[in-house]
């Protein structure tokens, strides 16, 4: 017989069939035994009659989350017995013979509830469990249907996937580098990319006119609520596009993507707000604000562009440093400073970020495309010939081969998601995630290595002095 998925059964009453999933909870009425089975397209009330001995043996003995298959027949429930509340709450399943899966030690969390009564360390721990309750299906399915929509929407906009390395060399992002050692050249090491900034720009320089990419990053920075040491963008750049261009296609992307897959909720504000960063700054305090008319309204999704960002800001060794990173461009009009490094507090970067509901969700700009201007940056942040060449020689050798003038923006998707599922972490939408010190807790990562493989990276461990 073949398998029948559960969410298919309401409509078969009468019929015999076929089921599997997992026994969600046992309950024993004397005689009768009942089982709520659950697969992975909803749950289903059972019972087993004595008349069906062998069925009804086996029914006392499974236990929560065994694998169970069932042949049973649909009978439509008795009215008083009807529970309107549930998808299945009409229908019952009489079990006529079953067979254990796989059975399951007693789970160590309950994954029957939201969660959120249980230790994150737990959860994180066992992730397969963690993962069955029904909010962290939704959640990592809403994600794949998210994913799914905005490749084809960008598809329909002209865009190419391309995927780009993960062993790559640092980045200038602004944070810390993941590095990993290579093996056939000891001493040297790849960086894991922070983003695929500088492979965008060179998709450019290569001629595909519009790039998108969902993309792994990886920063060495300590996690937050809304931040992971590894974490996923919707990274996309775009030739000839200016800064309108560039917020016009993403801003018709996540609308689409809104009353299609979230018609529940609703956009404060379209086309979105742009707020320049220094009035953002006076009247919020914050380059990201929560500009919710309804702060207490969970529907409500308030989206701003904040615009017209300063280039420049001082560090603490009073050197000139990028607010984003060294390949956004400039005003038009603020060029020439760049070129000549005069006024440079007041050079306006063509950069835009998205906020969202006080979160910055995105951000992007119109790059530096001419190599001049890029070297103008490194040189106004007091790089030497010697560093710029050595990190940035490739760029500048790939925007004087013909590059043409281009932009884009990368989404923080793990952000996005957490806020289109009313989550309060961005671990509540990512699979396996890290907890709070960036461990893997179901894999033991980080995790030490044998001597065997750092005899061949010729690495040594220093012991810590005590
Ligand atoms: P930026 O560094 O602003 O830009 O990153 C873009 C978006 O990525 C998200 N993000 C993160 N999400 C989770 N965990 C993190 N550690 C984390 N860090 C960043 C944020 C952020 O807005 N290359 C440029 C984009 C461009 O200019 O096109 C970049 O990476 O939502």
């Amino acid at each position: 017989m073949q398998r029948t998925y559960i969410k298919e059964l309401a409509s078969k009453v009468g019929e015999e069939v076929l089921i599997k999933g997992w026994v969600d909870v046992r309950r024993d009425h004397g005689k009768l035994i009942f089982i709520d089975l659950r697969d992975i397209s909803g749950k289903i009330q059972m019972v087993a009659l004595p008349n069906h001995a062998e069925a009804h043996t086996l029914a006392n003995t499974v236990r929560p989350e065994w694998v169970v298959e069932v042949t049973g027949k649909i009978n439509a429930r008795p009215e008083r017995m009807i529970n309107k509340d549930e998808a299945n709450g009409t229908v019952e399943i009489e079990i006529l013979s079953m067979a254990v899966l796989n059975e399951a030690e007693a789970p160590a969390i309950d994954v029957r509830g939201d969660g959120k009564d249980v230790g994150e360390d737990a959860r994180l721990k066992y992730r397969y469990l963690d993962l069955r309750r029904p909010r962290m299906q939704k959640n990592i399915r809403n994600r794949n249907k998210v994913m799914l929509l905005v490749r084809n929407i960008l598809e329909k906009e002209g865009f190419c996937e391309v995927e780009t390395p993960s062993l790559t060399v640092a980045t200038a992002e602004g944070s810390r580098d993941f590095i990993v050692p290579s093996r056939l050249e000891p001493g040297t090491f790849y960086a894991l990319p922070q983003s695929p900034q500088q492979y965008k720009q060179i998709l450019m320089a290569a001629g595909f006119e519009r790039y998108f990419q969902f993309a792994r990053c990886y920063r060495d920075e300590d996690s937050r609520g809304d931040r992971q040491p590894e974490f996923t963008q919707m990274d996309l750049e775009m030739s000839f596009a200016t800064e309108e261009d560039v917020m016009a296609v993403n801003e018709k992307a996540i609308i689409e993507v809104v009353k299609t897959l979230y018609p529940h909720k609703k956009i404060q504000q379209i086309p979105f707000p742009k707020i320049p960063y220094t009035e953002a700054m006076a009247k919020y305090g914050t380059d990201k604000p929560d500009i919710r008319e309804d702060k207490n309204d969970p529907d409500l999704l308030a989206f701003a562009w904040i615009v017209d960002f300063p280039m420049f800001e001082k560090t603490e060794d009073g050197k000139w440093t990028f607010t984003h990173n060294p390949f956004s461009g400039t005003k038009a009009e603020c060029f020439d400073d760049l070129m000549n490094k005069t006024n440079i507090e007041k050079i306006v970067a063509s950069q835009y970020d998205i906020a969202l509901n006080g979160s910055e969700m995105g951000g992007g700009s119109v790059r530096n495309h001419k190599p001049e201007a890029l070297r103008k940056v490194l040189e106004i942040m007091d790089y030497s010939e010697e560093k710029i060449e050595r990190e940035y020689g490739h760029m500048l050798k790939a925007l004087s081969a013909g590059t043409p003038p281009h932009g884009g923006i990368a989404w923080g998707l793990d952000r996005m998601i957490m806020i289109l599922e009313n989550e309060p972490n961005i671990r509540e939408v990512i699979a396996f995630a890290k907890n709070g010190e960036g461990k893997d807790l179901m894999m033991n990562a980080p995790g030490k290595v044998s001597s065997e493989q750092l005899r061949d990276l010729r690495l040594e461990i220093k012991q810590k002095k005590s």
